[in-house]
Order: C-alpha cells, then structure tokens, then sequence
C-alpha cells in the first residue's frame, strides 16, 4: 500500500458481534403464567412503585410516537393504563394486556378521569388478534424486558403496524457498563420476581427480531433504559 493510499472503510461486519443473532437474550427464562400470577399480586401496587421513577421515559416517549390527529395507536401492555392521559384526546388508542388485574386497574383510571379515546382488550403480546397493518403507532412501555419471548413480540408489533408507521419500544436493557451488566446478569433471575429481566440483551434482541431504529435514546434518571424507535418498512 502506497504511503497516502486511504484505508479501506471497514465493513459493517466488523462491527457487529459475531453471536448476535443466536445468543440468549437473558439468563432467564419465564413463562406467561408466571408472568400473569406476578401481575396479579403487582397490580395494586404498580402506580406506586413504578409509577413516578419511570415517568420521564413515559413522557419523551409520547414525543416520538409522533402522533397525529385520527392515528391509530396500539399500546401493548398497557398495564393499569398509566399512559392513557398522555396520549392526544384525537387518537384511537387500543391498550392490550393480558393480566385481568392490571386491565382492572385501567378500566378504574378511564372510568375516574373520563377518558374515552383509549379501549382495552384482554390480549397475548405475542399473539395479537389484529390484522396486519391495523395501527399507525405500534408502541410498548416497559414490556418487552417483562414477555417470555421478545422477538415474538416485537414482529408481532411490526407485522400489526402499516408500512411507514412507527414501532416504538421503551425499556430497560443491559448495561454497556460491564461491571453493572454483571450485576444485571446475576440478579435477573430474581428481578423476575418483580416482573422483569434485567439482563435483555439489546443488540442481540434489535438483530434477532430484525428491527432497524432510527434513533436509541437514553431516558429516565439514572438514564438506564432506552428509547428505541423504528419505521416499518
Ligand atoms: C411493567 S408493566 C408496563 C405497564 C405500562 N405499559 C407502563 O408504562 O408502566 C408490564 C405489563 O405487561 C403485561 N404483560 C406481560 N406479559 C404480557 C403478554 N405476554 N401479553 C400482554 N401483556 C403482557 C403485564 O401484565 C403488565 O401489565
């Protein structure tokens, strides 16, 4: 190679991590009754507890879904509905669970607050009852870390969602930081007991459920979960 011959640009293969698309996305494994029996005891306290300290991320959250008048938008896991007021009167929202408890708790909020342009439906995220292309906005608060298959989740939300639209997933995944990603690993086992894995793997979930963001941004203080939005090709 000449003295002034500029390097090859390195390919994008360089960067990504060999195991990316087969590695587990966590050390631990749950299962949808487990789940729901940790919802149902959670419910009552779920506004408490995870109200407040993940409320930013909530907010900025609602800025990227880039809602318009008359969208059409899919909360998933839409839990007791602590959402519901932050979404624009003018949209159709639908907000899919499928704890019975957490949908209670809801239908209480809409009933106490009047709020009428949200429905709910009892639902598997992992298997949603929709036709293709149904919504414009596809979005999941703090779900994704909670389901027992990720990937299943995020292509039904891509599938459910009309090209162009936006599929947006807000949640907390493992640290870059690897002393604390050793921390999240260990004690992702028992985080499960408090309704999520702490360990999920982000760029082996982005690669394995083929999503393509736009933008991942850091939210909440300590800015440890991430906003990641995507476009439906
Ligand atoms: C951490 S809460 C998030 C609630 C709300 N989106 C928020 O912003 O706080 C997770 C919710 O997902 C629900 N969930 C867990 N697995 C689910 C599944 N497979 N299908 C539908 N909902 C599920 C739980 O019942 C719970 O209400």
């Amino acid at each position: 190679m000449g003295l002034f011959e500029p390097r090859n640009a390195p390919e994008r293969s360089d960067f990504v991590e060999p195991d990316v698309m087969t590695r587990a996305l966590s050390v631990a494994a749950v299962e949808n009754h487990f789940v729901a029996n940790v919802y149902e005891k959670l419910a009552s306290v779920y506004d408490v507890t995870f109200g407040p300290t993940l409320h930013p991320g909530r907010v900025q959250a609602i800025q990227r879904l880039g809602v318009k008048p008359g969208d059409r938008v899919l909360e998933v896991g839409v839990g007791t509905g602590i959402n519901a007021c932050l979404y624009p009167p003018e949209t159709a929202v639908t907000g899919v669970d499928f704890s019975a408890s957490m949908l209670e708790k809801a239908r209480d909020r809409m009933a106490r607050k009047g709020i009428r342009n949200v429905r709910l439906l009892q639902m598997d995220a992992a298997d949603l009852t929709f036709a293709d292309n149904s919504f414009d906005i596809v979005y999941a608060p703090y779900l994704i870390s909670v389901v027992p298959d990720p990937v299943a989740v995020a292509r039904e939300m891509n599938r459910v969602c009309r090209p162009g639209g936006r599929v947006v997933i807000l949640n907390h995944f493992r640290s870059s930081n690897a002393m604390l990603a050793r921390v999240e690993r260990v004690i992702s086992p028992l985080t499960v007991h408090i309704g999520f894995k702490s360990d999920l793997d982000l760029p082996a979930f982005v690669a394995q459920a083929e999503l393509e963001p736009i933008s991942i941004e850091k939210v909440n203080v300590p800015r440890n979960w991430s906003l990641v939005t995507c476009v439906k090709k």
